[in-house]
C-alpha cells in the first residue's frame, strides 16, 4: 500500500526533537519556528510533559466516555481558572475541525436555526460544517456546499447587520486572529458591534481559538484582546503540544442533554494528561508573559528590515508581510539556514509560530538568517 498523496512534502525526515530543535535522520538540527503548524506550545519533549504522559500510560491510557474520568474534571477546572473562562463547560474531542463541527452543531441545536456567517479568508477545518465555513472553494466538495454559509468581510458592519437581521443565522464563527488566512484581525469596535448584534438576534458567537488559543497571542485566548465574550470557544493545536486533543468551551447558559454530543476517543486519559501538562507548564514557566515580551522584541527587530512591509499578529502568533511571494524564501530558510517557518493563504506572508518558551537568542538567530537570505 502507498500513502494517499495529498501533501506536497519537503525532503526532511525528523527523527527526534527537543525544545525548539528538531533533528533529522542525517543528524542535522533545525530550529522550529513553526511548531508543526502552531501545535508545539511548550517545546518538543518538555520533561514535565513526557513524565506526565509516561506516568499516565503506566496507569490507564484509555477507557470509554460512559465511565467516570476524574482527569476530565481536573482539566476543566484548571482550564477554566487559567483561561479566565470559569463559567463555561468543557466538551472534549480530537481535532480542531471536530471542535468547530461540535460548536456549529451546538449553535444550531440552541437556536433552532441553520445559516452561518463566516469571514473572508477564514479557515475552520476540513469536515462538513467546518469546511463549509472555510473560505476556500477548492476544499469544499459538493456535499459540503449544501450547508448555508454567508461570507462577509471584516469591518463591513452594514453587511453584517443586514444578514443577521434576516433572523435565520444560528452562528457567527470567527478566528480572533486569522491563522491560515495570514494573520488578519478586525478592530475591537467591529468585534464588539457583532457580539452585541449576535445577542440581539439570538445568534451564537463562536470564537475559533484552535490556533490562537492556549496563550499563543499573549493572552490565553485571542478574543480577550477585544473585551468580548463568545458563547462558544473551540480549542485544539497547542492544547496537547502534539497529542491529538481538542475541545469546545460552551457557556453555561447553554444547557446540555444526554446524547447531544459524543465521541469515542475525546477526553481520554492520555489526552487529559497531555493537556494538563501543557497548562501546568504555561503557568509554572509564565509562558504567556514570554509570548508578550518576545512578540514585541520580534516586531522591533522585524521593523528594522527594509524588505518587511508589515508585521502582523500578537504575542507569538506572528507574520511578516513582504512585497514578494515567500515560498522560495521559506525553502531557503529550511535548506540553507536549517529553520522551519510557515506560509499562509496570503502568499506574501511568512508565518512565525514557535513554542512559547522560545528565547530572545533564538529570535536573534532567526533574524540573522533571514537577513542573510534577503541580500
Ligand atoms: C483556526 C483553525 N481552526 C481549525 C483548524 C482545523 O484544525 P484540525 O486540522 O486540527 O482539524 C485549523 C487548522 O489549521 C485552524 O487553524
Amino acid at each position: 500500500m502507498k500513502l494517499f498523496d495529498v501533501y506536497p512534502l519537503y525532503d526532511v525526515t525528523p527523527v527526534s526533537a527537543n525544545g525548539i530543535v528538531v533533528t533529522d535522520d542525517k543528524g542535522q538540527d533545525y530550529l522550529d519556528f513553526y511548531g508543526g503548524h502552531a501545535v508545539i506550545s511548550i517545546g518538543h519533549s518538555h520533561p514535565h510533559y513526557l513524565n506526565r504522559l509516561k506516568d499516565q500510560l503506566d496507569q490507564i491510557g484509555f477507557y470509554s466516555n460512559s465511565i467516570k474520568n476524574p482527569l476530565q474534571e481536573e482539566l476543566a477546572e484548571k482550564l477554566g481558572q487559567l483561561s479566565g473562562c470559569p463559567d463555561y463547560n468543557l466538551f472534549m474531542c480530537n481535532s480542531g475541525a471536530e471542535a468547530n463541527e461540535n460548536a456549529l452543531k451546538m449553535a444550531s441545536f440552541e437556536t433552532g436555526k441553520s445559516r452561518v456567517i463566516a469571514f473572508t479568508n477564514s479557515f475552520h477545518g476540513r469536515t462538513s460544517a467546518a469546511v463549509a465555513a472555510t473560505d476556500n472553494p477548492k476544499i469544499n466538495a459538493p456535499i459540503n456546499q449544501q450547508q448555508k454559509v454567508t461570507f462577509l468581510s471584516f469591518e463591513d458592519t452594514e453587511a453584517f447587520k443586514k444578514e443577521i437581521e434576516k433572523g435565520d443565522v444560528c452562528a457567527v464563527i470567527l478566528e480572533a486572529i486569522q491563522g491560515v488566512g495570514g494573520l488578519d484581525e478586525p478592530s475591537t469596535q467591529f468585534y464588539q458591534t457583532i457580539a452585541q448584534l449576535c445577542k440581539e438576534h439570538h445568534t451564537i458567537l463562536i470564537a475559533d481559538e484552535v490556533q490562537s488559543g492556549f496563550g499563543r497571542s499573549g493572552k490565553f485566548f485571542a478574543f480577550q484582546h477585544h473585551g468580548i465574550q463568545p458563547d462558544i470557544i473551540s480549542i485544539a493545536k497547542g492544547m496537547g503540544n502534539g497529542f491529538p486533543v481538542a475541545g469546545v468551551l460552551i457557556h453555561e447558559s447553554i444547557k446540555a442533554s444526554y446524547g447531544m454530543l459524543g465521541t469515542t476517543f475525546g477526553g481520554n486519559h492520555l489526552a487529559c494528561a497531555a493537556t494538563l501538562a501543557v497548562l501546568e507548564v504555561l503557568e509554572n514557566e509564565d509562558l504567556l508573559e514570554n509570548a508578550v515580551v518576545l512578540g514585541k522584541y520580534f516586531a522591533e527587530k522585524a521593523k528594522a528590515i527594509p524588505q518587511v512591509k508589515r508585521v502582523k499578529g500578537h504575542g507569538l502568533m506572528l507574520g511578516l508581510e513582504f512585497d514578494f511571494e515567500v515560498a522560495d524564501l521559506r525553502k531557503r530558510l529550511i535548506f540553507n539556514q536549517h529553520m522551519f517557518t510557515g506560509g499562509a493563504k496570503d502568499k506574501f506572508v511568512l508565518r512565525f509560530l514557535p513554542a512559547l518558551n522560545v528565547t530572545q537568542e533564538h529570535l536573534d538567530i532567526f533574524f540573522k538568517a533571514l537577513k542573510a537570505e534577503l541580500v
